[in-house]
């Protein structure tokens, strides 16, 4: 088994981690396995660092610029020296319609990966192929992360 599937398998079982940092790291080690198109839709109720983990995947594609919440902007691209980071919070849109409206496809330029904030509000514009990932908190400052 290569370290890249030990570190999906980990992942998938689900693992805590003990603070904001070490999620951002877990976030720029998945950053080095996504496939080079992507969607990553990261689940989770308020506060559980979906943020957190964007920030991590914008350190691990090389984005030099400071990963924020998009919610007002809806999403923001970040074009980092290894790959494109779209930041697209769904959060203030009602359907997927309203993104359609939105013409992000447009912008994806390959190698990219598309990180997703609360996909439930646009669940019919997820690709089928997306990877999904749910966050929870376990405790103070201790928060799971797990691949379905
Ligand atoms: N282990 C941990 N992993 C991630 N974040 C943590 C952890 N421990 C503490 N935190 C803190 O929890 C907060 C998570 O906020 P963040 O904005 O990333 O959540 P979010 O899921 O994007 O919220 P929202 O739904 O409002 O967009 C941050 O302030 C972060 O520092
Ligand atoms: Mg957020």
């Amino acid at each position: 088994m290569s370290s890249d599937d030990a570190f999906l398998a980990t992942l998938r079982d689900g693992l805590v981690t003990g603070s904001a940092e070490e999620t951002r790291a877990c976030a720029a080690g998945l950053a080095g396995i996504l496939p080079a198109e992507c969607v990553l839709a990261l689940h989770g109720t308020l506060g559980v660092g979906k943020t957190t983990f964007v920030q991590g995947l914008a350190e691990g594609f090389g984005v030099t610029g400071h990963v924020t919440s998009p919610t007002f902007t809806i999403y923001t691209i970040h074009e980092g020296s290894r790959r494109q980071l779209v930041h697209l919070d769904a959060y203030r849109l009602d359907s997927s319609a309203q993104l359609e409206a939105l013409l992000l496809e447009e912008f994806l330029r390959s190698p990219y990966c598309l990180a997703v904030e609360w996909p439930e509000k646009v669940e019919d514009w997820i690709p089928a192929d997306a990877w999904h990932l749910d966050l929870a908190i376990a405790g103070e400052d201790r928060h799971t992360l797990r691949l379905r």
